[in-house]
């Protein structure tokens, strides 16, 4: 079939840097942005490739909406735990994300993150704007300084290890979790790759930079918070399933922990009433790719994957099989 006339469908919206390409190529079909489930299903019967993002869930049922012409899903995104992955495999569907492009722009979030929940950023401008500053005080506003700090990274990807560096000049200690050890890292910044226990038992500030996985389902809980050091930070930029958030709510309001900053949150676009109440946390509607350069480069990998993958030359960013 001539790649002119082939059926693309976009669930709900790709940028103009990557929508033009598809354009230029195929057949575009776009859900918009309030297109839910029913509207997917009405829109891909017939479709050679379906792009998605971290909102949109593919499952066997759209798969199957889709028919055998069915060849990739290219998620707007890195993480593709919206993806049934086994269900693709079983389809003989690939899939496709979006690596590399994002990683500076998530890991300066990071950063961000970490600063404001040190210093309560958010909440001091607040208190200014509403009229709430009375002037300088010794006692008002006093946060945690970051010099010095043992920083803790879970998860020694691209992304963790961009936050790494761009930690580098406040941390004393460096320590990260990873399935294999990063010699980089460890040269580079003297760090030490120790299991998650010790991590949690001996940072000042820990960052998640984990994809998800059932294994990583509330890696943080009651009981990995209780490990955590007093006054310690947790931030988290990867997803939200990761992290039990009303234990860490809980943790928040006895003042065990001294602050959070979080960027995911489990059940999204829902944000636990628990975490909105808990003092201290810093608290961003996920927004860590949501740079002009980044999301650009997204969009452009999602439409330079549909391209390769229905002109027969494969995937250039796969995500192996199930
Ligand atoms: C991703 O890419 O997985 C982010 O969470 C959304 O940009």
């Amino acid at each position: 079939m001539s790649g002119k006339i082939r059926k693309v469908v976009v669930a709900r919206e790709l940028l103009p840097a990557g929508e033009q390409l598809l354009q230029d190529h195929f057949d575009v079909h776009s859900g918009g942005l309030g297109a839910g489930r029913s509207e997917l299903l009405e829109l891909v019967p017939g479709a050679s490739a379906i792009v998605a993002d971290p909102t949109v869930p593919i499952d066997a049922q759209v798969l199957a909406a889709a028919g055998e012409g069915l060849e990739l899903i290219a998620n707007f995104a890195v993480g593709y735990d919206n993806v049934d992955r086994e269900a693709c495999r079983r389809a003989g569907v690939l899939l496709t994300n979006t690596p590399g492009v994002l990683t500076n722009a998530t890991a300066e979030l990071a950063l961000g993150l970490t600063l404001a929940a040190a210093r309560q950023i958010p909440s001091a401008e607040l208190n200014l704007r509403e009229g709430l500053w009375s002037g300088w005080n010794p006692s008002d506003y006093r946060g945690i300084e970051l010099s010095g700090a043992t920083v803790g990274v879970v998860g020694m990807g691209r992304i963790g290890l961009r936050y790494a560096q761009l930690m580098a000049g406040f941390a004393g200690d460096l320590l990260y979790t990873s399935r294999s050890v990063k010699s980089e890292v460890e040269q580079r910044f003297a760090a030490r790759r120790v299991s998650l226990e010790v991590l949690l038992r001996e940072s000042d500030v820990i960052s998640l930079h984990l994809a998800a996985a059932t294994e990583n389902h509330h890696l943080i809980d009651r009981e990995a918070i209780a490990m955590m050091k007093p006054g310690a930070i947790l931030v988290n930029t990867g997803r939200g399933s990761q992290v039990d958030a009303d234990a860490l709510a809980s943790a928040l309001h006895e003042n065990r922990l001294g602050a959070a900053g979080l960027d995911v949150f489990e059940n999204e676009p829902g944000v636990p009433e628990s975490l909105k109440d808990a003092p201290r946390a810093v608290l961003t509607p996920h927004i860590g790719s949501a740079t002009f350069r980044a999301r650009d480069a997204m969009a452009e990998l999602v439409a330079k994957n549909v391209i390769s993958v229905l002109d027969g030359n494969g995937p250039l960013t796969p995500v192996s099989p199930a």
